[in-house]
């Protein structure tokens, strides 16, 4: 029997996730981590975290399912994205590194889009320079740390620093690259313009795959302490959007997927690097050849669920809290509630964003607030979804859900609602780490092509269709989308 690993470099721990060639998970292991916050606004994390949770995570997988380690015949990786690590010309890690939802660059942002012209870098890159992506990182060292970027001969991401630590390579996915915003998104390979302009030498960075090729081979001592065969075949997997959108399926052009987790993320893949001219959406090389995909990232999603249920019902079973809320009228009897808690990426990359409950009166109940949370989440995706849309994706009639919020049978119903699209489950739920398997397994020839990896292992398992308040959603959506333009300067002077 072979067996593929999946290796997850998250924010809060490391997965390590072993199927066989079936695609069947046998076993998943997961150490768990913490991100420091030194000033406001920072978010950082030491690159040894990652890689003391990998090995412990690959030898608890293997313990735990007892298979013959002689039959492993690759690794894929994923990751969060964005992170910069540096790394010195010995590759000795230069300073912790600093993370996606770090927000302390907006001057760099600026300067990114002063020194290339905000049109040309969206046309380049195909994204508008944000505080999550990892070039106006590199511009804050330049400008904070001149000691540290003296010593800099390497920039790798996050997953791409456990990648070096295991074969000695360095070398990064193209879905990885396209999220640094330092990328040629059609050439799908580092834009010489983008660094020279923001002096980045061409030789810190590595070179760049599809997320099947092969990136390199276990190192002989980590294969020996971790209990795999010697010249393991490690592949570039993807940043953790792109192979989660693989472990559920949404690999070809028209399949849309969405995840409710804290954050939400809506995805559509396809088949040409497209760009939101404005550059709302992201758009990143997907991590299977030659395809492309648009994504919306709502911060707080599932995240402005659990808020309103840790402040107004500590602790409350998520069923117990959404049951009364389906008895409540489509549009919470004119409740709306912005789901803007943490600020905002898509389609308002502002960090200044807040929250809000508009049009309480007396006759509103808990209930209604909880309703009014499920409706103001599947708005502000639905405003990613209508950009997708506006850009030219066809085809957009359904939408594959995961995450924890997909559990609930009356959101994935107001979504349908909202969305007029259907809402699809599906069987598989190991997201990222799953998919950055189905690359490895793909790459060392079990299956043609990750479509047909797809396909073999992914099944749909719950379909919700639009109902009855969709009629109601489509009138009050125009409302919806009328409120963070009223309130944006509200927002910006509460600070
Ligand atoms: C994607 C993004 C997050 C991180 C962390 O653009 O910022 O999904 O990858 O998971």
């Amino acid at each position: 029997m072979k067996y593929f690993i999946g290796i997850d470099t998250s924010t809060t721990a490391t997965k390590a996730l072993l199927m066989n060639e079936s695609g069947q998970v046998l076993g998943v292991a997961s150490n768990e981590y913490s991100y420091e916050i030194p000033q406001p606004l920072w978010s950082e994390q030491s690159p040894d975290l990652w890689w003391h949770a990998t090995v412990e995570s690959i030898k608890e997988v293997l313990a735990q399912t007892g298979i013959d380690a002689t039959g492993v015949m690759g690794i894929g990786l994923t990751g969060q994205m964005h992170g910069l690590v540096l790394l010195d010309e010995k590759g000795n890690s230069l300073r912790p590194s600093i993370l996606w939802n770090d927000q302390r660059t907006a001057a760099q942002c600026d300067k990114i889009r002063e020194m290339l012209g905000r049109e040309n870098l969206i046309q380049i890159t195909g994204n508008d320079a944000l505080t999550g992506f990892t070039a106006p990182k590199i511009l804050w060292v330049q400008e904070n740390e001149p000691e540290i970027w003296s010593q800099t001969r390497h920039i790798l991401l996050p997953k791409d620093y456990v990648r070096y630590k295991l074969t000695g390579e360095f070398a990064s996915d193209r879905a990885g690259g396209a999220g640094t915003i330092l990328f040629d998104l059609s050439k799908r390979d580092w834009s010489p313009e983008v660094l020279s302009t923001l002096n980045i030498p061409a030789e810190y960075m590595p070179p760049t795959y599809e997320g099947t090729e092969i990136t390199g081979t276990l190192f002989p001592e980590v294969a020996d302490e971790l209990g795999l065969p010697v010249n393991t075949p490690v592949f570039g997997g993807g940043g953790d959007q792109a192979a989660s959108a693989v472990g559920t399926g949404a690999v070809r052009s028209g399949v849309v997927s969405l995840s409710l987790g804290t954050s939400g993320v809506v995805f559509a893949t396809t088949d040409t690097p497209v760009i939101e001219p404005e550059g709302r959406l992201h758009a990143f090389c997907h991590s299977l050849p030659n395809k492309w995909h648009l994504m919306g990232v709502m911060l707080s999603a599932a995240g402005s669920l659990r808020w309103h249920r840790d402040i107004f019902a500590p602790k409350m079973d998520y069923d117990k809290l959404l049951e009364p809320a389906a008895n409540i009228p489509a549009g919470s009897d004119g409740l709306f509630f912005l789901p803007y808690l943490t600020g905002e990426r898509t389609p308002y990359p502002d960090p200044l964003a807040r929250g809000a409950f508009v049009g309480l009166t007396v006759r509103h109940s808990f209930p209604h607030l909880t309703r009014a949370v499920l409706e103001g989440v599947s708005f502000g995706l639905c405003d990613s979804f209508e950009l997708m849309k506006s850009s030219g994706l066809e085809n957009t009639s359904q939408v594959r859900v995961t995450g924890g919020g997909a559990r609930s049978l009356l959101w994935r119903q107001i979504l349908a609602d909202v969305f007029a699209a259907e809402i699809v489950t599906v069987n598989t739920t190991e997201g990222a780490a799953y998919g950055a398997a189905l690359l490895a397994a793909t790459g060392s020839g079990v299956f043609r092509s990750v479509e047909e990896a797809c396909d073999a292992t992914i099944k749909i398992s719950s379909c919700t269709k639009p109902g009855e308040n969709r009629e109601v959603y489509g009138r009050i959506y125009p409302l919806y989308r009328n409120l963070y333009p009223a309130l944006k300067n509200t927002f910006s002077k509460t600070e």
